[in-house]
């Protein structure tokens, strides 16, 4: 519940039975019985006023949730008290842009983490209809509807905000630049290029570039020659504040561990927050560098550069605090560093060689196949 500060200025009542006066007259006014600024001439008083939350609706089709579509709520729910998300069916997506990566229903355990978001709706609509924009006011209590600076266009060309901008209950955040779905399986499509052309390599040009930030000459502007984008993403120390819960652990919290890469963050990295945040008081997330990932995962790994992926974690509702660039080894100095007390690793365990040897032999019985296979009919 949101409370405002009321100030009701008056003459100040001296004495007993003046008290008296006052107290009934702040009686009736707390009751609501007392119109404001009526009657209630005779005393200072600075009570608590109930007011109406101000409530938000953002929609979108959250594919391949990623620190963009965070930032978009986080900006969302900074226009008013409570946020309520429009989470759009898969039937609607592949109406109005093509079918999304990911299903309605991890999309909708991605928007439930975000720290951000008070409520979700599944299944909206892609378009906000004068009918479903009378649901929103009515059933839901929306006062505003909130989109990205981008343009929202239907198949028909037009604007699918239309009706909520001539009511007067639209509301603009800035889109985050550097970052997309579309971007993100280009830059995995790229991997797969790079991966098949540079077995030879050590680390790929796309690997060097997310690690550093420089163009190679075949990613001029950001561009590959086959014209797919790489991460622009210029991380700020504000943005990492605006995500941060900016809290420590109290005195006597239970700190847990947990470490990895958090690439392509998904509802898998979801479901292990949620539990390792069950199991203390303080969840503290180290993410491993770009060069880690890339040494224990291949050279293709990470997708998402250390920041990219620093953001996305913060964004989560379990996580109390991430370390950006932890260690791969968890020692006993981090531990006494932290206060930790517990590390918690999911079921897959991944010795400094488990990735490394089990893609090695995939990739030898990949091999394998190729040399020996005989045409079978089928599709
Ligand atoms: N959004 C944003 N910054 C981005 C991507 C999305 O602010 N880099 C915002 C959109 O403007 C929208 C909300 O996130 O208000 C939900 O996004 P979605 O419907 O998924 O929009 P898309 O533009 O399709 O996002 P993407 O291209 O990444 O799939």
């Amino acid at each position: 519940m949101v409370w405002e500060k009321e100030k009701i200025v008056g003459t100040c009542l001296l004495g007993g039975a003046a008290f008296a006066v006052g107290a009934s007259f702040l009686h009736l006014f707390l009751n609501g019985d007392l119109p404001l600024g009526l009657g209630l001439g005779t005393c200072v008083l600075s009570p608590f006023r109930k007011r109406k939350p101000v409530r938000v609706y953002m929609d979108g089709c959250f594919d391949m949730m990623h620190y963009g579509h965070c930032n978009a709520l986080r900006q969302a729910r900074v226009l008013g008290d409570q946020l309520v998300v429009g989470v759009v069916s898969d039937e609607e997506i592949i109406a109005n842009k093509g079918p999304p990566v990911t299903p309605l229903h991890e999309r909708m355990i991605m928007v439930k983490a975000v720290k951000w978001v008070d409520e979700v709706i599944s299944d909206a609509p892609y378009a906000i209809t004068e009918e479903f924009m009378k649901k929103l006011f009515d059933e839901y209590q929306i006062d505003y509807i909130i989109h990205g600076d981008d343009p929202c266009v239907l198949p028909d060309g037009t604007d699918a905000y239309a009706h909520a901008k001539k009511a007067g209950r639209y509301k603009q955040i800035k889109r985050t630049e550097g970052v997309s779905s579309t971007d993100i399986v280009g830059r995995m499509l790229l991997c797969v290029r790079e991966r098949s052309v540079s077995d030879s390599h050590n680390r790929s040009s796309l690997q060097r570039q997310f690690s550093h930030g420089h163009d190679s000459p075949r990613f001029k502007d950001g561009v590959s020659s086959a014209g797919t984008r790489v991460s622009h993403f210029l991380p700020t120390s504000r943005r990492i504040v605006q995500f941060s819960n900016g809290k420590g652990p109290g005195p006597d919290a239970r700190i847990v561990y947990i470490d990895g890469a958090f690439d392509l963050f998904h509802a898998g990295h979801v479901e292990i927050l949620r539990r390792a945040r069950e199991l203390g008081d303080f969840l503290l997330v180290g993410i491993h560098n770009d060069q880690t990932v890339s040494a224990k995962r291949g050279a293709h790994r990470p997708i998402m550069n250390l920041h990219e992926r620093s953001l996305s974690v913060l964004a989560c509702r379990y996580v109390d605090e991430v370390i950006i660039g932890a260690p791969w080894e968890v020692s006993k100095d981090t531990i006494t560093t932290f206060d930790i007390s517990l590390v918690v690793h999911g079921t897959v365990a991944e010795s400094d060689d488990f990735q490394r040897k089990r893609n090695l032999k995939k990739e030898a019985s990949e091999k394998k196949y190729y040399e020996q296979k005989a045409f079978v009919s089928g599709d």
